[in-house]
């Protein structure tokens, strides 16, 4: 077993390039600090890489591997295109790919919690230790029903194989990998940093959809369906015996706010959305259960939550406040870059709040 802290310590070097790396798409961010906060310098968005046609040009699924030579491939064109400069870089890793769990310890220094997962790890992580690098954070404080005061770690595992991966991929073009981090805590980051309201993210990509219970910066329970965007445009597909490359542009440009003849469209949507929602619902309720805590909020991100109508959906059953996440609300996204940022946000979520890590 491994802590993970930062593979290498070139002193001066810090990453300044976040790469979230979807199924079927790759995200680079460059953020730098100054005196006026954090400021986006440089973004890079790689989407649909020809996934609805040829589903094996995913960039990983739940069930393959992901490709290092196309990883290397796509992540050089997009520096090349992008025209990035540094080459120091941190990456996420999905959720169906790692582990992670919230422990509740009687401890409270780090050394005090360090010590706990060297000795008990084997009892929390059903990995083999010898294959995983461990990373743990303090995410806050709970009296629980006994009265006792514990300290709450969130503790991740992330595969060995995954993260050598990732790094020969990153090599061969140049990039020098300095962390990694599932999903889940880069976007809890990038989302609730500045609340303290306990609140359901739904990132809904094309592959999968990734659920996350987070407040002030930090997961605190995950989950994850693989019912997603892509199974929206292939019901859509299915449904009206269309292509799927239709199906997406009507998926996108109508989504739930068909009406009339278009009314359709939201009758083949709203049963995927309901499954995403219930395991939304079934998660709330273990957290809540678990750490007499309750969720106060949704935030919908990932491509799916420019979904027309998504919103107001989801508002509706969860009878919860909902709105789109927007990471920029904490970074300033510079003039000259794409104003587009209603829309962008969602998408760049994951990214932006990985990059956030080594600034804040
Ligand atoms: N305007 C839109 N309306 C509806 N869906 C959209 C819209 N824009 C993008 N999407 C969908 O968002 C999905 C891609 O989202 P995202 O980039 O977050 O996925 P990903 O991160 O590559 O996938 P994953 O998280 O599964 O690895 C696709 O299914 C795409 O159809
Ligand atoms: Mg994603």
């Amino acid at each position: 077993m491994s802590f993970l802290s930062s593979f290498n310590s070139v002193i001066g070097k810090k990453p300044s390039l976040a790469i979230d790396i979807g199924t079927t798409s790759l995200k680079i961010v460059d953020i730098t600090r100054s005196s006026k906060g954090l400021e986006l310098r440089n973004y890079a968005i790689l989407e649909d890489l020809g996934y609805l046609e040829r589903a094996n040009e995913a960039v990983q699924t739940s069930s393959l591997k992901i490709s290092e030579d196309k990883l290397s491939r796509y992540l050089a064109l997009m520096l090349e295109r992008g025209h990035f400069s540094g080459r120091d870089a941190v990456a996420s890793v999905p959720p169906f790919s790692a582990f992670s769990t919230l422990l509740e310890l009687p401890v409270a220094t780090d050394t005090e919690v360090r010590k706990v997962i060297e000795l008990q790890a084997k009892q929390y992580i059903p990995l083999p230790l010898s294959a995983v690098t461990i990373d743990w954070i303090k995410v806050g404080e709970r009296r629980d029903s006994s009265g006792t005061m514990k300290t709450q770690v969130m503790l991740a595992a992330i595969p060995n194989e995954q993260i050598a991966t990732y790094r020969r991929a990153f090599k061969k073009i140049g990039l020098e990998l300095h962390s990694v981090e599932i999903e889940g805590m880069s976007i809890a980051r990038a989302l609730t940093r500045g609340s303290a309201e306990t609140t359901l993210i739904i990132d809904i990509g094309s592959r999968s959809t990734g659920l996350a219970i987070a407040r002030s910066g930090f997961l605190y329970f995950s989950g994850q369906t693989d019912f997603s965007g892509g199974s929206l445009t292939q019901t859509i597909a299915r449904g009206l015996n269309i292509s799927d490359e239709r199906a997406e542009d009507l998926k996108r440009a109508r989504g739930l706010s068909g009406f009339g003849g278009e009314h359709e469209l939201s009758t083949l949507i709203e049963p995927i959305l309901d499954v995403i929602m219930s395991e939304g619902k079934r998660i709330i309720s273990s957290y809540e259960n678990a750490y007499q805590d309750k969720v106060k909020a949704v935030l919908v991100a990932g491509g799916g939550a420019n979904l027309p109508g998504i919103v107001e959906y989801f508002s509706k059953y969860f009878a919860l406040p909902s709105e789109k996440g927007n990471p920029f609300t904490q970074i300033k996204m510079p003039a000259g870059l794409d104003p587009v940022t209603a829309s962008t946000g969602p998408l760049l979520a994951v990214a932006l709040g990985l990059g956030m890590k080594e600034l804040i």
